[in-house]
């Protein structure tokens, strides 16, 4: 039996590390708040130069260096992108590529938001069990800051930059395999997370701009999050038959402490199996739960065969949850 495998991990962090407190500079706003409604305490920001294809770009090339893989070993490219570099075309994906000396070999970009490293897993595990193609790039990245409207204290103070990314490899040892993913999505939650898409007849309505950045109606999400995620966690560990005391990380979407709280304590993870890196990153969106998942890898207490728990909730609404055995 062919399973598919996640060989490597690796992410890239922008250099400007921006505090709670450049935002009470400019907002109504305190790091008081921002810590104790979100967890968060600072955030990276990519600079004037550097789009979210370079961010993708450094993750995948050490994600391809720890696999042991060369770029020519690639069959598909995969980017889950909020903060495309460009509007439609050319794919995150295909500029990823390009970057890496990847030719011949498709690629392409898919929006779903902050579950899409999620997502992601998903085609891979599919392509890779339907003997499509054998070895998978997946990226999640982000220059969440190029859609922010710095003058919303609602958001704003929440989002952050960066890029994580894996290689997927066939095997058949089911020890080191992705055992589950669960995907799903509901649009008729759509206004709860989303971009207005500026054009010359809908960008002023009554007088008003609309910015072409990230709006939320944050308590809503955040309810609806909750709720989703318990039950989703929930049960892909029953279908699987596994109890949360057998899995060795619960690596959550990190939006907000309060969120990934309340679905650890409903599951009753321990502190140890809970990571959490929304107080350093901030919310990365796609980005965030291959950031995280490397921050273990690499502080050394990742190692072959954990078992991994992963769940996301983002806009569209969509959601998702992943059961896997690390096989790096
Ligand atoms: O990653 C995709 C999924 N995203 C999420 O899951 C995010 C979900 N939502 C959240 O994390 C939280 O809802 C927020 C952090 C965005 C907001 O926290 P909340 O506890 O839900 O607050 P709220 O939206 O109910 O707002 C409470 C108050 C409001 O003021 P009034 O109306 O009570 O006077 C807000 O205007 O807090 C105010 N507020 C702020 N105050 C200071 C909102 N943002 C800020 C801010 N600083 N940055």
């Amino acid at each position: 039996m062919k399973y598919a495998c996640l060989k490597s991990i690796a992410s890239y962090v922008p250099k400007r590390c921006v505090k709670n407190s450049e935002f009470e500079k400019t907002l109504d706003t305190t790091d008081e708040w921002i810590q104790k409604r979100t967890g968060i305490q600072t955030r990276y920001f990519a600079s004037d130069e550097e789009n979210t294809s370079d961010l993708g770009f450094q993750a995948a090339k050490l994600a391809l260096d720890r696999s042991g893989l060369q770029a020519s070993d690639i069959d598909l490219v995969i980017v889950a992108t909020l903060s495309p570099d460009y509007l439609n075309m050319p794919s995150t994906a295909c500029l990823i590529s390009a970057k890496l000396g990847i030719r011949n070999k498709p690629a392409f970009d898919i929006s779903t938001a902050c579950s899409g490293f999620i997502y992601l897993l998903s085609l891979a595990k599919a392509f890779i069990e339907s003997n499509t193609y054998n070895n998978i790039l997946i990226i999640g990245a982000e220059k969440v800051s190029s859609v922010l409207d710095f003058t919303d204290r609602g958001t704003c103070v929440l989002f952050g930059d960066g890029a994580g990314a894996a290689v997927i490899t066939p095997t058949t040892d089911k020890n080191h395999s992705i055992l589950d993913v669960h995907i799903s999505a509901d649009g008729a939650y759509n206004d709860f997370l989303f971009t207005p898409r500026v054009t010359k007849k809908s960008e002023f309505i009554q007088g008003q701009s609309i910015p072409q950045c990230i709006q939320m109606k944050g308590n809503e999400t955040f309810k609806l999050g909750v709720k989703t995620l318990i039950s989703d966690v929930e049960e892909i560990l029953q279908k699987n038959e596994i109890l949360p005391s057998q899995v060795d990380f619960f690596i959550p979407h990190q939006a907000n402490l309060r969120i990934i709280s309340a679905v650890g304590e409903q599951l009753k993870f321990s502190s140890e199996q809970v990571v959490i890196t929304v107080q350093k990153y901030g919310n990365t969106s796609a980005a965030s739960i291959p950031m995280a998942m490397n921050d273990v890898y690499e502080s050394g207490r990742l190692k072959s065969g954990n078992l991994i728990l992963l769940d996301a909730f983002g806009g569209g609404v969509t959601w998702g949850s992943a059961l896997l055995y690390f096989g790096g």
